[in-house]
């Protein structure tokens, strides 16, 4: 009886294991720093550098409900145009104060920054972000 729900346990954490392997689409987080287009200015980017502090996808990642992407909703994707900040904050956008990518980046990038994650906190002078 013990022996058959080992198997059947162990059965399970291969088909999960196999469904992770597979679920693993082609959307995944950059591994090198990107650099952030704007219209006067560029800014940098390291995912791996911010993943390590264990930060979630969806602390900066969202959709147009304004709900938090995760790491398979973004690997399922077909390309990384709906991650793309500037697609929905632009003049468009619905929120007045959210509209300019200056205002979105800075509110999501300089208050983590100075706030911290476990004590570990960002840089915020200008220099630090933005490139030539
Ligand atoms: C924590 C990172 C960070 C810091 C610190 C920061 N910025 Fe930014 N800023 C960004 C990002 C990211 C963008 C969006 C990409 C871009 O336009 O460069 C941005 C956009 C901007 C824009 C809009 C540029 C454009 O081309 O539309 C201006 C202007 C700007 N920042 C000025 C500043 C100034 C001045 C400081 C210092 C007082 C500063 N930023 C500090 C990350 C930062
Ligand atoms: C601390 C903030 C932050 C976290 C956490 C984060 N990202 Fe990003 N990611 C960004 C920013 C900013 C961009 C650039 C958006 C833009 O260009 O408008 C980006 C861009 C991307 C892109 C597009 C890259 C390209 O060059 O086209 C992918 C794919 C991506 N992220 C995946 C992920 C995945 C998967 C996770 C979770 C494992 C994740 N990100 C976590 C901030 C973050
Ligand atoms: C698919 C559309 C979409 C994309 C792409 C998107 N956002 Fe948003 N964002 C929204 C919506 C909708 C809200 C909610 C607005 C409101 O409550 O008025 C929002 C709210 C915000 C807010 C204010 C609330 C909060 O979460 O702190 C910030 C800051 C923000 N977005 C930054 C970003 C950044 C940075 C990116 C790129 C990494 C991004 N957004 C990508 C749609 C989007
Ligand atoms: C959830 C919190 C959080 C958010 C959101 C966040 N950061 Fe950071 N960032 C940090 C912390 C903490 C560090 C310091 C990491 C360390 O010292 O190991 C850091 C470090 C950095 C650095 C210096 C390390 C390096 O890569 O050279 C840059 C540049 C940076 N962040 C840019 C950004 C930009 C641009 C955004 C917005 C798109 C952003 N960060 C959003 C928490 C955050």
């Amino acid at each position: 009886m013990k022996r058959i729900l080992l198997l059947v346990l162990l059965g399970l954490a291969a088909a999960s294991f196999f469904a992770g392997v597979v679920s693993a689409g082609s959307v995944n987080a950059p591994e090198e720093e990107i650099i952030i287009k704007g219209e006067k200015k560029s800014a940098r980017f390291s995912h791996p550098v911010h993943l390590k502090l264990g930060v979630e996808c969806g602390q900066c990642h969202h959709d147009s409900g304004h709900q938090p992407l995760t790491d398979s909703s973004i690997a399922a994707m077909e390309n990384s145009e709906s991650l793309r900040c500037a697609t929905c904050h632009n003049e468009n956008f619905s929120n007045a104060g959210l509209q300019s990518i200056k205002d979105a980046f800075h509110q999501r990038c300089k208050e983590c920054h100075k706030e911290g994650v476990n004590g570990i906190k960002g840089p915020t002078k200008c220099k630090d972000c933005h490139v030539k």
